[in-house]
């Protein structure tokens, strides 16, 4: 008899949900897209009950292609830190408030005060970001005290689907550090941050392993899914600690460079050590007993999906990185600034906005469209150059996202980065992870590490050209400038703005 894992992906985009075998073959995989909605300035939000319309959906498909009998265990994954605050009865209370949203400034702040930068920084490893969750409870507070009075539980994106799936309130270590209050070396959510934030710590959910089995199919589910009543669910683990599975970033000094809507730069570590700063997130990985830091980028891949819609004219993505290719390094001279949606690493500002510097009436649209790429790989630079001071060593790191696919823009990538890059076999980074996870749980590996090498494999790889790292390494100082030059234009741009 098969047996099968099932790895479903709560993104920002879509609900993906896909079928492996014990090698990690993928059987089938269906997706359903979900709308995203900005209300206003700084905000991003979406219906929760649309990524469970996705998911059934998507499952319902899945269970056509294989017998639900088969299907040994479930791992989720998602976007991280999305708020979903639920009445009693297991309802969303108002749209989500997600991890692109900047609205918590304020909030962010007072949590800090209340704590103290520093012991915040030691307990949570990490700042605390806008887009965290906890700063969104108190957003919450104050502004839909209605709403506030009334949440009885509180759930990330993926766990809302876990709770539609089981009827459990669970979160597990990895996804649950990017509430901002979880004691990160002990595994458990911290009663002094939680103090801080002046929430019941009734509201969080149970915390487990990323490959622990947490919950089980109830039998509504089934009924509207397809899957087996009683089919295990293990915690999984966000979209960034997950991917880092599905990359086969499990050992000391392995990075990836995932330069999707948003850009991470992801190196797992055998102990807890955060930034002294807390300039990087240093979160829980998806491997019990390990810890992983990550620098993020709002927007990376993002931001050329703007170009490319709001000035490429039509253009194909293939006839754009052929028009960069012909255009030099450094773009004749221009510079882009990535921050189209404020910035998180390395300058944690909500309202650093894009720019592209040193236009001449030499520049064209293909120059424009370079200068974003090399903006991205630029801003990727900033979050390893984060990672190098925390002490991690790359020799060389897994590239994957939209970037990934564009032979230029990896090429650019390495050259700016100055090591190898290298893909892998796995195409499905974070829902494969999932379902890795789903298979240490069900008993088919004895753990993380040993599930990854028997099923990710290195594939391609980009090398640097010396004469091209010479080019960034003199461009990226002059890069590092624009942002200390405009930052208070930013915020005067957005004082006018309001
Ligand atoms: C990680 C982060 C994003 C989201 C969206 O901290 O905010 O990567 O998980 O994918």
């Amino acid at each position: 008899m098969p047996r099968y894992f099932i790895g479903i992906d709560v993104s920002t985009t879509a609900s993906k949900a896909l079928v492996v075998d014990e090698q990690g073959n993928v059987i089938a995989t269906k997706s359903y897209p979900h709308e995203l909605s900005t209300p206003r300035p700084l905000w991003s939000e979406q219906d929760p009950q649309e990524w469970w319309k996705a998911t059934s959906a998507a499952l319902r498909d899945l269970m056509k292609a294989v017998r639900a009998e088969d299907i040994a265990a479930i791992g989720l994954t998602g976007q991280m830190h999305g708020l979903t605050a639920l009445d009693g009865a297991g309802n969303p209370l108002r749209p989500a408030i997600l991890w692109n949203d900047q609205r918590t400034a304020q909030e962010c702040a007072q949590i800090t005060e209340r704590m103290g930068a520093q012991r915040l920084w030691q307990v949570t490893g990490s700042r605390m970001v806008e887009g965290f969750t906890a700063p969104k409870m108190l957003w919450l507070g104050s502004h839909e005290p209605d709403v506030y009075k009334q949440i009885k539980r509180v759930l990330l994106p993926k766990d809302y689907v876990r709770f539609k799936l089981s009827g459990a309130y669970v979160t597990d270590v990895a996804d649950g550090s990017g509430f901002g209050v979880m004691d990160v070396a002990k595994r458990t959510w911290s009663d002094e941050a939680i103090a801080a934030c002046g929430f019941p710590k009734a509201w969080m959910p149970d915390l487990c392993e990323s490959p622990e089995v947490c919950a089980r199919v109830s039998e509504a589910a089934a009924a509207e899914t397809g899957l087996k009543a009683g089919t295990p669910i293990v915690g999984g683990a966000g979209d960034q600690p997950a991917g880092g599975v599905g990359n086969g970033i499990v050992e000391r000094d392995q990075v990836s460079l995932t330069v999707g809507t948003s850009g991470v730069a992801f190196a797992s570590n055998t102990s807890y050590n955060p930034h002294p700063e807390g300039l990087l997130h240093t979160f829980c990985h998806a491997i019990p007993g390990t810890w992983f830091s990550m620098g993020v980028m709002l927007s990376a891949a993002g931001g050329m999906r703007w170009f490319h819609d709001a000035l490429a004219g039509g253009m194909s993505y293939d006839e754009l990185n052929q028009k960069v290719a012909g255009v030099p390094r450094g773009a004749s001279g221009l510079i882009f600034a990535p921050y189209l949606t404020g910035e998180r690493h390395p300058h944690f500002d909500s309202l650093a906005r894009g720019a592209f510097v040193g236009l001449t009436l030499r520049h064209e649209m293909p120059h424009m469209a370079r200068a974003v790429m090399e903006g991205v790989a630029f801003g990727m630079r900033d979050l390893l150059e984060l990672l190098r001071g925390q002490g991690i060593k790359p020799t060389e790191a897994v590239v994957s996202g939209g970037a990934a696919n564009s032979p230029i823009w990896r090429q650019i990538l390495t050259d700016v980065m100055g090591i190898p890059l290298y893909t892998v076999n796995t195409a499905e980074g974070g829902a494969l992870g999932a379902a890795i996870l789903a298979a240490v749980g069900a008993g088919t590996f004895p753990d993380v590490p040993t599930a990854c090498r028997a099923i990710v494999r290195k594939e391609s790889y980009t090398y640097p050209d010396p004469k091209a790292v010479a080019d960034y390494e003199h461009l990226y100082p002059i890069f590092r400038g624009v942002y200390g030059t405009l930052k208070g234009t930013f915020s005067a741009l957005a004082g006018f703005e309001g």
